[in-house]
């Protein structure tokens, strides 16, 4: 085992036999030597530091019904609402107020949300922060969607690949979304010039080793800027609601795994590990991320955009957010950088 890890913290690589050999067997000690290992390799080409990002929740509108989300379409449970541009630009305010330079805009893929309407956004945000960088997480669109985007403003785009194995894929989404367009789709916007993030969900259900081990290896091919990962949470209205949320201990080897794999790249320690775990994302700190992404969206909203069940900081203000992801970085050892963040190998075209 210590063997892999020091292959894999030198050469950065390591075969899908490797990988499923030290997800399935590694132990307490050869984890906490791992993970070491990746907080040394986060801290020679960032520090300690750790990126803040403003996630702005603009719609729970969707037109997909990916089978593990809370705000699919066929959930007719979700209160549904959507963000308007005045409502966006005062969240934009709000954090410029609190310090942050990166702006998160996600959401589902709403039709009202049209390539016009996106464009306005991203030159609304950019026109009154020059300095901000804007990251788009809005699903699948064309090629020209893409580029209009970019060229309004956005510089990041994230979209998970969810899982990089075909049947798992299918398990996981209904017949009309296709795994062979999400990665063209990430391929796109790479071509394009976006800094971009691909990732998956930690225990999705069908996951295996084998499959995890494939996500890697994906992730390796790919060589994105960003990766985001965290466990799958079971929401309470969906056909999974019974399926098993991943563990920390999956998702903190996970990503490590990926620190050593792609050594530059930035890694959040996610909310949903903030949600199974009150010390997820200090854990995942550890483990060798470096960005949190606290919620800038109005609490009237912020319940509403419910992917999993019991998702933390829902009924916190933008500031409490803000000031209580500060205090644990800084108790946890790391340092808030407020600044864009980018990924050191990248540069606007
Ligand atoms: N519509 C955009 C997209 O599909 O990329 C962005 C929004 S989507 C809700 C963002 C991410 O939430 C997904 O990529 C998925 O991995 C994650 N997610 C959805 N349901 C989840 C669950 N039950 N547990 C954990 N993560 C979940
Ligand atoms: Fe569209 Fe989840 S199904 S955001």
């Amino acid at each position: 085992m210590r063997n892999l890890i020091d292959e894999l913290a030198e050469k950065h690589i390591l075969t899908k036999e490797e990988l499923v050999y030290i997800i399935k067997n590694i132990n307490d000690e050869d984890r906490k030597y791992l993970s070491e290992k990746a907080s040394c390799l986060r801290d020679k080409y960032y520090g300690k530091k750790v990126y803040l990002r403003a996630l702005i929740e603009f719609t729970n509108i969707c037109k997909n019904d990916c089978y593990y989300c809370g705000i699919r379409k066929s959930n007719k449970n979700a209160d549904r609402y959507r963000l308007s541009l005045e409502q966006i630009m005062e969240c934009a305010d709000i954090g410029h107020e609190l310090g942050y330079s990166t702006y998160v805009l996600q959401g589902g893929e709403d039709p009202y949300f049209t390539d016009d309407k996106i464009v306005e956004i991203v030159k609304s945000i950019k026109a009154k922060y020059p300095d901000c960088a804007i990251t788009l997480s809005i699903g699948e669109k064309s090629y020209e969607s893409y580029k209009k985007y970019y060229d309004a403003g956005a510089d990041r785009y994230l979209l998970r690949h969810e899982t990089a194995n075909e049947e798992h894929y299918q398990k996981l989404h209904p017949s009309d979304l296709k795994l062979s367009n999400r990665i063209q789709c990430l391929r796109n916007l790479k071509e394009i010039g976006y800094q971009i993030g691909a990732g998956f969900m930690v225990h999705s259900p069908y996951q295996t080793p084998e499959i995890l081990a494939e996500d890697l290896l994906f992730l390796k091919d790919l060589d994105p800027h960003m990766v985001g990962i965290g466990p799958f949470i079971p929401h309470h209205d969906t056909q999974f609601k019974d399926e098993p949320a991943g563990t920390v201990e999956e998702t903190t080897l996970m990503l490590s795994l990926i620190r050593l794999l792609l050594p530059t790249c930035l890694l959040p320690a996610t909310t949903a590990l903030g949600t199974i775990d009150p010390i997820g994302r200090e854990k995942g700190f550890d483990a060798g991320a470096n960005v949190a992404m606290p919620n800038l969206s109005p609490t009237s909203s912020r319940k509403k955009y419910e992917l999993y069940d019991n998702k933390i900081c829902t009924g916190d203000e933008a500031a409490e957010c803000r000031y209580c992801i500060e205090k644990r970085i800084n108790l946890a050892g790391y340092e808030l950088d407020m600044s864009r963040g980018d990924n050191i190998t990248w540069t606007r075209k």
